[in-house]
């Protein structure tokens, strides 16, 4: 393949490269691993401890949880983070296939909602508040089927919520 083409896909596919490379990482931890550079502030070194070498640990390291038995044995089913001064939420948490909980409220995350958050066919709390989120709320928000509570308050979100969305608890002021 040509060097742009094959730029682009080290650009665009650095989770496959990285499991490649490395056969021994979780796809959990291969996604935390790519949320974690975009991040531009951790004052607290709240994801000091998120690191390809702890991988192992993935199920301990701060804001994860996982599940304890059977299929979700050793999955991410919850990321609760707050405490971080700014970056952007990674469309890499679109793969964390078996989570319920995406609480990160209050980081200064700025960027818009990525498109993969669609995936989350199992996602039941999505807390979003009081970062710094702008663009639109897409439709594809409206496939999140088990979606129990949304709260996308205080931050810089424009345009309507999808009409699916108004079966739930909204938080949007
Ligand atoms: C909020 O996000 C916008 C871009 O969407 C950026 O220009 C602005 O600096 C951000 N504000 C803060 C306080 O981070
Ligand atoms: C949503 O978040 C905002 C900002 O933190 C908070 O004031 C509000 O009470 C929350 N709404 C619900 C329904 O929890």
């Amino acid at each position: 393949m040509g060097l742009f083409l094959f730029l682009q896909w080290l650009l665009f596919f650095p989770a496959h490269l990285t499991n490649a490379l490395n056969p021994s990482i979780p796809n959990d931890a291969l996604s935390l691993l790519t949320f974690k550079p975009f991040v531009s502030f951790d004052p607290l070194n709240l994801l000091s401890e998120w690191s390809e070498k702890a991988s192992e640990n993935l199920c301990s390291w701060h804001g994860v949880m996982c599940g304890g038995t059977g299929i979700l044995s050793g999955r991410v089913t919850a990321l609760n983070v707050i405490g971080l001064g700014g970056g952007e939420l990674a469309p890499s948490v679109g793969d964390l296939s078996e989570l319920r909980v995406l609480s990160i409220p209050g980081n200064m995350f700025s960027g818009e909602i990525p498109t993969g958050l669609g995936k989350f066919r199992r996602l039941k709390v999505l807390e979003l508040q009081g970062n710094n989120i702008s663009g639109r709320v897409s439709n594809e928000m409206g496939y999140l089927q088990s979606l129990s509570f949304v709260n996308l308050s205080c931050n810089a979100l424009s345009g309507s919520i999808p009409s699916e969305l108004y079966a739930f608890t909204l938080g949007h002021e």
